[in-house]
């Protein structure tokens, strides 16, 4: 039996109820492009909505993690993974949890109790010391040197910067073939850490306001690939059993060994692994240059890449054929698999097919430069990739193999500059309003600006937008706040956005350096993702904002601004649905 269903039995045996995996792309929180843990999808529950399955979870979740992108090639990260979990909310807490931790890994696992460590929350001013933890686990035969105390870096758990929180306890396995040290050293990486409960009892706002939890929960996390490495004795997590089937494939296909071919061979079987679960989760994602169809495409594109490498006829079905080995080994727990495969693989097809006719004469484009000079300048870069496809983490792969350096910054000028001139061009060819900013997207877009503005004086200056989205019928205006609007605070945002339309005031816009426009108090999201001259709108005095336009030039077109629906969109984060009439 395989080590999902060994977990997932084992939990259910001890009264827990399996949930399915959520999908990859969160269906409800727009401040991320994929799910990153196990934990995210019942943050809401973590919080205190009752779970509709009780009070004690588990479940496998599939996960992509993207700050390992660059890392890919070495023998240990992946984009995607799975992460296996069980849950208490408002059950049992740190007794229980850990005495199922050591029972599944002692037991079901064998795994000798010799080669375990525990970490565990020394505490710090306002959280006490975990001795609870250290107990239980002493009580369980874990002998004291092998329980070390650790700070809020190793032994907390929050995620990202604000949410449902707490210390935890890890567990570490001695995977090495040398003698087992009698005391723990957690900086010895001969210790791997193989299990995380988090014993969740508080909740950080984005402020750091820490307040206790209405209910005190466990929330844990094992990840898939590397106990199955652990288990197999294997340091490469590439050679374990999950991937055998998928490495032969290549290895047939390609002719080539993995041995000698490693970094490649890992970057074309994790980016189609990954590839094929993005594709497949029913958000339907296909490549684009934006959110997460950028992901996919810098993800098919860079095993096209080094499918080159490895000297595989990039123009032949291989992605097909390495893509039906994924499906096929996941499909029984998975069955978004099966049911979009015909999408996948075309997916897969189509944007080879794009990427495979401009991928030679792009490298053409190094090899002329690198004769000259060591610098990729801004204007070759977006030329790159505006015309061969190369996404600029590619570009700045390829340089960096070259020793060559890029004018990222040049690039973004070049991409925003051309991002306003292709908007320009769609507004006039498209009037009537049948593609992205028609006149009534142009009106919403500017509505959101004063939706924003009317929240941070109704609600509070924290109010910033955490997401967006236009369509012809609606705004769309993500938020944080820790309540549901009130039906006096929406009344007095509707009021205070139609107060300010009957003004008529007018939309300015202004070219300015970035710093200046941060000075002059505009508001703006991404920082680090602008160019050093920035477009700033201004509506009268009540909002500026850094921004991409198109906007009305008078917000008196606006006509009558309505609030259709406030809801929840994730914890901590509200959204309001709004129409113009
Ligand atoms: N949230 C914790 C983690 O991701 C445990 O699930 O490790």
């Amino acid at each position: 039996m395989n080590l999902k269903d060994l977990f997932i039995n084992f939990f259910v045996s001890k009264g827990h109820k399996q949930i399915p995996s959520a999908p990859l792309v969160p269906e409800n929180d727009p401040s991320v492009l994929f799910n990153t843990a196990g934990m995210q999808p019942l943050i809401p529950y973590l919080m205190g909505e009752p779970h509709p399955y009780g009070k004690r979870l588990c479940d496998y979740q599939k996960c992509v993690r993207l700050t390992d992108l660059d890392s890919i090639g070495d023998k240990t990260h992946h984009t995607f993974f799975e992460m296996l979990g069980n849950w208490s909310l408002g059950d049992y807490f740190k007794k229980e949890s850990i005495s199922y931790s050591f029972e599944f890994l002692t037991s079901v696992l064998k795994i000798p109790v010799e080669r375990l460590a525990i970490t565990v929350y020394k505490g710090d001013e306002k959280i006490p010391r975990d001795d609870v933890s250290a107990e239980a686990w002493r009580s369980l035969g874990i002998p004291e040197k092998r329980i070390a105390y650790l700070g809020k870096e190793d032994n907390f758990w929050i995620p990202g910067d604000s949410g449902p929180c707490g210390g935890d306890t890890e567990i570490f396995y001695w995977r090495s073939t040398d003698p087992i040290p009698e005391a723990f050293d957690p900086e010895d990486d001969r210790w791997v850490e193989i299990w995380n409960n988090v014993f969740m009892e508080y909740h950080q706002d984005s402020d750091g306001n820490v307040t206790e939890l209405s209910q005190k929960n466990v929330d844990t996390g094992m990840g898939l690939e590397r106990v199955v490495a652990v288990l197999e004795g294997v340091e490469d997590n590439y050679l374990t059993t999950i991937w055998k089937p998928i490495k032969e494939k290549l290895e047939s296909i390609s002719g080539k060994t993995y041995e000698g071919n490693e970094t490649s061979f890992r970057i074309i079987m994790d980016h189609v692994r990954t590839s094929v679960f993005i594709a497949a989760d029913p958000a339907h994602i296909r490549p684009s240059n934006t959110d997460q169809g950028y992901i996919l495409r810098r993800l098919i594109r860079r095993a096209i890449r080094h499918a080159r490498n490895l000297e595989m006829d990039i123009h032949s079905n291989f992605l097909e054929e390495l893509a039906n080995v994924v499906i096929d080994e996941y499909k029984v727990y998975y069955h978004e698999l099966t049911e979009n495969k015909d999408f996948v693989l075309e997916v897969l097809k189509q944007e080879q097919i794009k990427f495979a006719r401009t991928l030679e004469k792009g490298l053409k484009i190094f090899e002329k430069v690198a004769q000259k000079s060591d610098f990729i300048d801004g204007e070759t870069a977006f030329h790159l990739y505006d015309t061969f496809g190369f996404p600029i983490e590619l570009t700045k792969e390829e340089a960096s193999s070259r020793h060559m350096k890029v004018d990222e910054e040049g690039f973004e000028r070049k991409f925003l500059e051309h991002q306003e001139k292709s908007r320009t061009a769609s507004k006039g060819k498209f009037k009537g309003g049948l593609s992205g900013n028609s006149e009534i997207e142009t009106k919403y877009h500017t509505a959101t600006h004063l939706l924003n503005a009317a929240l941070k004086e109704v609600i509070g200056p924290s109010v910033h937008q955490l997401g967006s989205n236009i369509t012809e019928e609606r705004l769309r205006f993500d938020f944080p706040c820790d309540h549901k609007l009130t039906e006096e605070e929406k009344e007095k945002v509707e009021n205070l956005v139609n107060k300010w339309i009957e003004e008529a005031l007018p939309v300015t816009k202004e070219i300015m350096k970035k710093e200046d426009a941060i000075k002059s108090g505009a508001e703006c999201m991404f920082i680090e993702k602008y160019p050093d001259e920035v477009t700033v709108y201004s509506i009268g005095n009540i909002s500026k904002e850094l921004c991409g336009g198109p906007h009305v030039s008078n917000i008196k077109e606006l006509g009558h601004f309505k609030i259709k629906k406030e809801e929840s969109s994730s914890a901590g984060v509200r959204r309001i649905k709004g129409v113009l009439e």
